[in-house]
């Protein structure tokens, strides 16, 4: 039998199940513990993260459930966040603390960092705010911008204890010894629940963990499903004989499985389906006692395989060695804390000798430090003392290796030992290697170094040691003569370095490499630029400020978001959680098939192959009978005999009983192409350059891009100063949590009911009414929440849904589709690329006086969002300045990869920032600071915006904020000061540079297309339910029609209830939640609905509110007199030019940059932001906090690689990088600005929107970068984004010849 306790409960389960599922699943589909989430599959996102307690270790420590095998828990403990604590008992401090602190938008991430913070107070690290913030690298968040989140868990250190009642007695730790409760002696205070509940107040963690028999199994555990065979031998004599009985091509050992089920895909011949080939025979070696010890002996360090990395970290950091510091420093940044929790360094090791390309920090370390290695072969014999590099190179033992058993470093007798590491990456933390270098040496007292050892990693095809440049390094250590640099440079040369562009840019690597060996030269002579990565100050730090209307209460106020307690707790559902959940007997799981070769025609499609392993049935083009289409013209599956325009537009819907099956089954589905004679028109094109060198243009009605003023041309050709040119920007993923899912069950009659996770509720019945022929009033579609959306869940969710309920209409049963991470960005494109062609005129004074743009955009294989994107970017294109003579025109172009869509500030994200930069190069050439050209241009109160391709203004500036803005940011953000500061800096360091950006936005808003219905019902009980058409997308859309409701009724707003968007009741032909405008729409509903309620109420009740009448009294006289007490609020805002009013922003980056690796830290953001009377003081700062963030990855971190195939490069976490927790500003300051109201028609409670702005705003840490790169003497023409080498390719781009 096999045991596993779940929140201190046992569950017994036959020996019999898929020894393949993970962890996660189990929790999630069989036992509905569906707090635990699923972000990526990969360890790469944290959302999964449980508590694990083994029988070989009492200590819980998170993990990834997602990469955890069940069947590699037997006897464990697991911990999840509905463990914790729940909204219906008692919460967690933990969970409260986050909730309550503002750190959940769309709570998708929540549960995940609820259990990582339980894991660090759990663990033996010392409770700094420094441990704290580092060991959170392996969660990410997507909405809230960190800042809410660090700033709420530190609070726990702090000993804020917001629901300790002090009412128990033996707690020591509260300070409270008053009460009657005898809690568990020895309580973990940082637990306190409080209320003197039994197992409340100094409820101790591990408690809930380890309540059961921990003793570890002492026999042979066999799992089969038959189809694969799993044994967990209890030693290494019975592991050693079950290797040897089976075939070597059938084993496969298991150890902590992150790096068979994060990472090997991205490495062997089966991505992006599957995540990893599953032995036939798996071997796990977690219960092998032998293999789990580290120990030190006579100078020489022995590690059993089955030791972790964060166990080996600590074993490391325990040494006087300097190498084994070093190792310990450079193991602590491998992966994240998560994984170093579970993984195994053998495991690591393992992969570096399969995959000579995987970066592994492990076989970087332990080729700098000499180590050997010592391992049994399939026949059960043990090879000892191999050099790493032979181990890992060397084909004799690639073959014969059967399994790792340890690795031996010896520490070095004698003084004088040093050891530096570096490793360059994509994100501060939980990001591989794209470059790294160990140096161990020996250094005499006179300062010769006498012994050196160089590892290094990224520049060729595998990690190398560099015996020519050791040798070259022997001799003083103050003398880095070019000679070291230059042999460094050749033997690498001579090991062949890798040519390819791909995450990084080949010149960036070996340059990389250069500079690190310099810095360690830099550190052996105490000078600057020795450090082995960019220092950085703990984050959390900031100010919100903001000022509350106590007329308009709730409104206004920082009201903690509904449902952030559920978000927590894990009760939230989400549409991933309902298809997880949905009922086995009844229900099929769905997954995409999609094309994978562009250019050729679809010759079949054979499913054959998949039915061994699950497949059920399925749905494709044969199965549209009705409607085709989803968007415009796109079909939701492609036909045989079709030609393949992109990698990852879907052929089939594959249907299957088990989620978890998703991969392997549609991995086995065969697409047979046939060639297609290629010609200049039809061949494929991946890139927008290509796409604008063949004329790729769709058709001109589809965009309507072109607005004017003046005469630019006549007034460019008087101009005294001219710059003309073009800049180019780069994609972004929206990287929403909850990827695309849907379930779709059939009602009677052919009804249909949907569950998406969509931003388009309406849009989605009527696609579906389509495509099933049956009408949109047979469909219902519901939204509760969903798990971000940022654009795109506005028409790229109608894939899943449509295909889900083409697949229940087919087989009469529900049909759960949750698209895997990998899948999900393969398919779904994101924000486009645009080359911005300029050609400005200005005087000497920086005033411009012409400008024209041409705006290429890249949508992809069809139109879709992107002439809205293009549209957004032309019609934002004058930024906040103001120009006489302008004119600007866009071109969509067609390119042969999955459709771009709009993301989160579309188009004009990109076209403000390439304004912006000429505003740089003016000062440049005028010779002014950037400051004066900003302001000197800057739209006033009453300047006329331009003109549409018809004619008609896009109106003019009534009430512009942008000088208060700009002002309040200079004073209260002290940017004098801070501009001097970094001049001194930058005079007195040369490896480190600083620069300061402030950066102005205009960013206009209008609700029109966006209709909206809301609902309200009052019960005669005198409680109210309210119904929204907008869509719960992490933007507080429901707290904040809520507290509207509240204010305008006049009842408190915990009688309020929210329900979910439902086209059968709330949301009959609305708009999308789209463009930052629909929570004000939907506000304004709401006012509308409850208007119509107050004429009743006073009609029958003589009801006012602040009157004499109650409210419950009004409800029941208005109820006995027979009157309905439901209305519905009607909102279809419009305006009489293109926007209703604009929000100003004015932000201030300050960023360091090493000169020497690229590396760039954010030091402070300071945010100024027009939120007219915000309606939400929380939502609205976390609105801002987390758009800026989200700019930020844009802009420094975030890049969409294709290969020459046209597949996705970037398609999961291990090469896709959205901002981590150390990415953030080191102090993030939001201030609102106060007393500003807006006037504009048709404003709502006087206030202004906040989802996309902020975005924007983002620019000034590029712009921060780049005075960091001038400052270190680089060139202008830094990429965006400005990714870790093209920061320092910029930095160095005079000397390359770039
Ligand atoms: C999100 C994420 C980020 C990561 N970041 C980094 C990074 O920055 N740098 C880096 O170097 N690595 C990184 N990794 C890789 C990580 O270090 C490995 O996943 C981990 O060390 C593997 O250990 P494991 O015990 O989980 O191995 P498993 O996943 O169990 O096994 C991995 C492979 O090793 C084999 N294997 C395991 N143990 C043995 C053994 N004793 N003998 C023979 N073969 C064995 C398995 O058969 C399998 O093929 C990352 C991984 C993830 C998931
Ligand atoms: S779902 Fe497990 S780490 Fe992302
Ligand atoms: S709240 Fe973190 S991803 Fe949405």
């Amino acid at each position: 039998m096999f045991t596993i306790f779940v929140n201190a409960t046992t569950h017994n389960l036959p020996p019999t199940f898929d020894p393949t599922r993970s962890l996660a699943s189990f929790l999630r589909s069989d036992l509905g513990l569906t707090g635990t989430k699923i972000g990526c599959h990969e360890g790469g996102c944290g959302a999964c993260t449980v508590l694990f307690t083994s029988p070989n270790d009492p200590k819980p420590v998170p993990i990834n459930s997602c990469l955890k095998l069940l069947s590699s828990c037997n006897n464990c403990h697991i911990l999840t966040t509905e463990g914790l604590g729940s909204t219906q008992t008692t919460l967690s401090d933990i969970q409260r603390a986050i909730a309550d602190g503002n750190g959940s938008q769309c709570g998708f991430c929540t549960p995940g960092w609820v259990m990582a913070c339980a894991g660090f107070l759990l663990s033996e690290l010392p409770k700094t705010p420094a441990n704290m913030e580092q060991f959170f690298d392996g969660n990410l968040c997507r909405c809230t911008g960190y800042r809410p989140i660090i700033q709420s868990f530190m609070k726990l250190l702090n000993g804020e204890k917001e629901n300790c009642t002090g009412s128990c007695d033996t707690c020591t730790a509260c300070d409270h010894n008053e009460g009657t409760h005898d809690c568990d002696a020895g309580g973990d205070a940082v637990f306190c629940q409080g209320g003197g509940e039994s197992g409340g107040c100094c409820q101790d963690l591990e408690d809930l963990i380890v309540k059961k028999d921990t003793t570890k199994p002492s026999s042979l555990l066999r799992i089969s499903d038959g189809l694969t065979e799993f044994f967990q031998p209890p030693d290494l004599t019975s592991a050693l004989t079950l290797i040897g009985k089976y075939d070597k091509s059938d084993i496969g050992i298991n150890a902590g499985h992150t790096g068979k089920g994060g990472v090997e895909k991205y490495y062997n011949e089966t991505a992006p389906y599957y995540r990893g080939v599953d032995a036939k025979v798996i071997v796990d070696v977690g219960n092998i006692t032998e293999l789990q010890a580290v120990t030190s002996s006579n100078g020489v360090v022995t590690a059993g395989s089955g030791v972790t990395l964060a166990k080996l970290v600590k074993f490391f950091s325990s040494s006087d060695y300097a190498p084994f510091q070093a190792a310990s420093r450079h193991l602590s940044v491998i992966a994240n804390s998560q994984v170093r929790s579970a993984g195994t360094w053998a495991g690591n090791l393992s992969m570096a000798q399969k995959y000579p390309h995987f970066p592994s920090d492990i076989f970087l370390t332990l080729s700098a430090l000499s180590a050997t290695l010592t391992f049994a072969t399939y026949d059960g014999q043990v090879v000892a003392n191999v050099p790493v590099q032979t181990f890992c190179k060397d084909a004799f033992f690639k073959e014969h290796c059967a399994l790792i058993l340890s690795f031996s470093v010896e520490q070095k007798p004698g003084d004088g030992w040093v050891a530096r590491r570096f490793k360059l990456t994509q994100r501060a933390r939980n990001a591989h290697a794209h470059v790294s270098l160990f140096v161990v040496a020996n250094v005499s007292s006179e300062g010769c170094i006498q012994d050196a050892t160089v590892a290094v990693g990224g520049v060729t095809s595998a990690i190398e040691v560099c015996p020519k440049t050791s040798r070259a390094m022997l001799g003083a250590v103050a003398t880095l003569d070019d000679n070291v640099i230059e042999t460094f440079t050749q033997e690498l040369e001579s090991l062949g370095l890798n040519q390819e562009d791909d995450l990084t840019r080949k010149d960036y690597r070996l340059l990389a490499a250069r500079n690190c060996l310099k810095k360690f030269y830099l550190y052996l002579n105490a000078k600057e630029g020795g450090d082995e990565s960019l220092s950085r100050d703990v984050g959390g730090k900031g100010v919100q400020e903001y000022s509350i209307s106590l007329d308009a209460l709730p409104v206004t106020a920082p009201v903690p978001k509904i449902g952030a307690r559920l978000q927590a707790s894990g009760e939230a559902k989400y549409c991933h959680d309902n298809a997880s959940t949905v009922d086995p007997r009844f229900s099929l799981h769905g997954a995409f098939v999609f094309s994978d070769e562009v250019g050729k025609r679809i010759e079949g499609i054979s499913y054959k192959s998949a039915y061994p392993l699950g497949l059920v049935d399925y749905v494709d083009a044969r199965d549209l009978k009705n409607g085709k289409r989803i968007v415009g013209d796109e079909v939701l599956f492609l036909s045989i005999g079709d030609i393949v325009p992109s990698v990852g537009y879907p052929v089939a819907l594959v249907l299957f009983k088990k989620e978890e099956d998703a991969n392997k089954v549609a991995a086995a589905v065969e697409i047979t192409y046939s060639d297609v004679a290629e010609t200049e028109v039809s061949h494929p094109v991946f890139s927008l350059a290509d796409a604008i060198k063949y004329r790729r243009i769709f058709t001109p009605k589809d965009v309507n891009a072109k607005i004017s003023k003046g005469d630019a041309d006549s007034a460019l050709a008087k101009a005294p100063m001219r710059l003309k040119g073009c800049t180019e920007t780069g994609g972004q993923k929206h990287f929403y949590f909850e990827t695309q899912s849907a379930v779709c069950k059939l009602g009677e009659g052919g009804e249909v009911e949907v569950r998406s996770s969509t931003q388009n509720v309406s849009g989605t019945q009527e696609i579906i009414g389509k495509l099933l022929g049956i009408g949109s009033s047979k469909v219902v579609v519901k939204q509760l929440r969903a798990g971000g959306g940022y654009g795109g869940k506005l028409t790229r969710s109608f894939q899943c849904s449509g295909a889900a309920a083409l697949a229940a209409a087919k087989t009469g049963r529900t049909c759960a589709v949750v698209q895997d991470r990998g899948i999900d960005l393969q398919m779904i494109g994101g924000r486009e690329p645009m080359i911005i062609e300029y050609d400005i005129g200005f005087d000497a004074d920086g005033k411009i006086l012409a400008v024209k743009f041409l705006i290429h955009a890249e949508s992809g294989v069809t139109i879709d969002g992107s002439a809205g994107s293009l549209g957004m970017a032309t019609l934002w294109m004058d930024h906040v300045y103001n120009v006489d003579n302008f004119s600007c025109e866009g071109i969509l172009y067609k390119t042969n990869v999955s459709t771009n869509t709009s993301c989160r500030s579309p188009g004009n994200m990109q076209s403000n920032f390439v304004y912006e930069d000429l505003i740089y190069r003016i000062a440049n050439r005028v010779g002014k600071r950037v400051k004066d050209v900003q302001e000197l241009n800057f739209y006033r109160t009453g300047d006329v915006l331009p003109c549409e391709r018809d004619g008609t203004s896009l109106g003019d500036l009534k009430q512009v904020n942008l000088q208060r803005c700009w002002r309040e940011l200079h004073e209260k953000a002290k940017i004098e000061e801070k501009q001097k500061d970094i001049e001194a800096f930058n005079r007195t360091h040369d490896t480190k540079k600083r620069g300061l950006s402030c950066a102005p936005v205009k960013y206009g808003i209008s609700g029109a297309g966006y209709k909206q219905q809301v609902r309200v019902c009052i019960y005669a009980d005198s409680t109210v339910r309210v119904g929204t058409s907008g869509a719960e997308i992490g933007q507080g859309l429901a707290t904040k029609v809520v507290q509207c409701v509240a204010l305008r009724l006049g009842v408190d707003m915990e009688k309020i209830d929210v329900h979910e968007s439902d086209t059968s009741n709330n949301t009959v032909n609305n708009g999308a939640t789209g463009g930052s405008a629909t929570s004000e729409v939907c506000c304004q509903a709401a006012l509308n609905a409850c208007d119509t309620l107050l004429a009743r109420l006073k009609e029958h009740g003589d009801y006012e509110v602040g009157g004499d009448v109650s409210f419950a009294d009004a409800v029941a006289a208005t109820d006995g007199a027979g009157v309905s007490l439901s209305a519905d609020g009607w909102n279809n805002p419009t305006s009489s030019s293109e926007f209703q009013y604009f929000v100003w922003v004015a932000t201030a980056a300050v960023v360091e940059l090493d000169v020497l690796t690229g590396e760039a830290s954010v030091i402070s953001a300071d945010i100024q932001y027009d939120c007219g009377e915000q309606l939400n003081a929380y939502i609205d700062v976390g609105q801002i906090e987390g758009g800026f963030i989200m700019g930020l990855g844009y802009f420094l971190t975030e890049k969409v690689v294709f290969d020459h195939t046209g597949a996705l490069k970037s398609v999961g976490t291990w090469e896709y990088k959205p901002p981590g927790m150390l990415d953030i500003p080191r102090e993030f300051n939001v201030r609102l600005l106060s007393n500003v109201g807006n006037n504009a028609e048709g404003n709502v409670l006087r206030s202004k929107a906040v989802g996309e702005p902020p975005m924007v705003s983002s620019m000034s840490v590029w712009f921060a970068v780049r005075e960091a790169v001038l400052a270190a003497g680089g060139s202008m023409d830094l990429m965006c984004p400005a990714t870790i080498d093209e920061r320092l390719l910029a930095i160095n781009k005079a000397n390359m010849n770039l």
